[in-house]
Parts: C-alpha cells; structure tokens; sequence
C-alpha cells in the first residue's frame, strides 16, 4: 500500500522494512506520535512489515480531522526515519474558516513562521532538519502550535517572525 487507504472507517497504510528490528523502532516512534496527539492507532508489525490503521471511536469509528492529522504525521516521520533526519519540526498552518469556533495556527501566521524557522535552520547549516507543515495538531487554542520529534515536544510559536527564527537555536 503506496498511500493511506481507508477501509471499513479507517485510515490504513502498510511500510515494508528490512528487517523486525528496524519495524519495531518505528512502532515505538509512532506511538509516541499517538501519544503527543492523544490520538492512538492500532499498529502492527512483524518481519520486514508494519501497518497503522486509525480510526476515531469518538465519531463512530468514522475517519475524522484527527485521522487526517496522525496520518500526515505518520508519513512524515517514517520519510525523517527514511532519510535518517535527526530533528523533525511539524509546524501546523491549518486555517479555519473567519469566525469558527476554534481558532487556528494559520490565521496567527504560521506559514510565515515556519518559512522563518526554516530558512534560520538552514542558514545557521543544521544538520539532519527537516521543518514542515502539518495539518491541525489539536492545539489550536494554545497555537501557532508546533511539535519536535523525536523528543515530542511541544513549541507554542512566538508570533513575532524573528522570534520565531531564532528558535532554530534550540534545534543544534
Ligand atoms: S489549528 Fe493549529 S493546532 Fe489546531
């Protein structure tokens, strides 16, 4: 499976691997991911393979928001586990719509802060970091919100861009 499929109210995607070893470290860091979003698939692995599958039993075990956001960041950190990154920064720029009832990361200028972000990384030659986008993180009333693996932990912007830019100081 190539891409996330849903299938009888999940979102479902397989990875092949080299070995079991290699498979279960990559379990442990998606749980972890499951961890920091509250939001916790069912994964299995085994020799050479591993599957997530998630699903919101809150919704009726529909796929939500939620599902949407674990996948992205599923994808994201198995292509960091990939290409051997060794800091990986989920930036949330997910815009609501003007006066719905949540507020959200891009409407606070999160795109531009993760640009910031990016290009101060880069500028200062660090190595092994990847800054990305993600979809909403569930954080939204604390945003712009913005998570670093593989520690897990969570950043709350500076809504300032050279605030922001200078955080890539806590990447070295
Ligand atoms: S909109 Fe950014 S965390 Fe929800």
């Amino acid at each position: 499976m190539a891409t996330w499929d849903e299938v009888d109210g999940a979102l479902e995607r397989a990875w092949a691997f080299e070995d079991m070893a290699k498979a279960a470290q990559a379990a442990q860091r998606i749980a972890a991911l499951c961890d920091t979003l509250d939001h916790h698939a069912d994964v299995s692995f085994g020799w050479g393979h591993l599957t997530v599958r998630t699903t919101t039993h809150d919704a009726g075990h529909t796929v939500t928001e939620k599902d949407h956001a674990l996948a992205e960041g599923v994808n994201a950190l198995m292509e960091g586990i990939a290409e051997g990154f060794r800091k990986h920064v989920f930036v949330c720029t997910h815009e609501r719509a003007e006066g719905a009832q949540r507020p959200s990361c891009g409407r606070r200028g999160s795109m531009e802060l993760m640009m910031a972000l990016k290009r101060s990384a880069k500028a200062m030659g660090l190595e092994g970091i990847r800054v990305q986008k993600s979809g909403c993180l569930d954080r939204c009333e604390e945003g712009p919100s913005a998570v670093v693996y593989p520690e897990a932990t969570w950043w709350t912007l500076p809504t300032q861009v050279e605030e922001a830019a200078a955080l890539a100081e806590r990447l070295r």
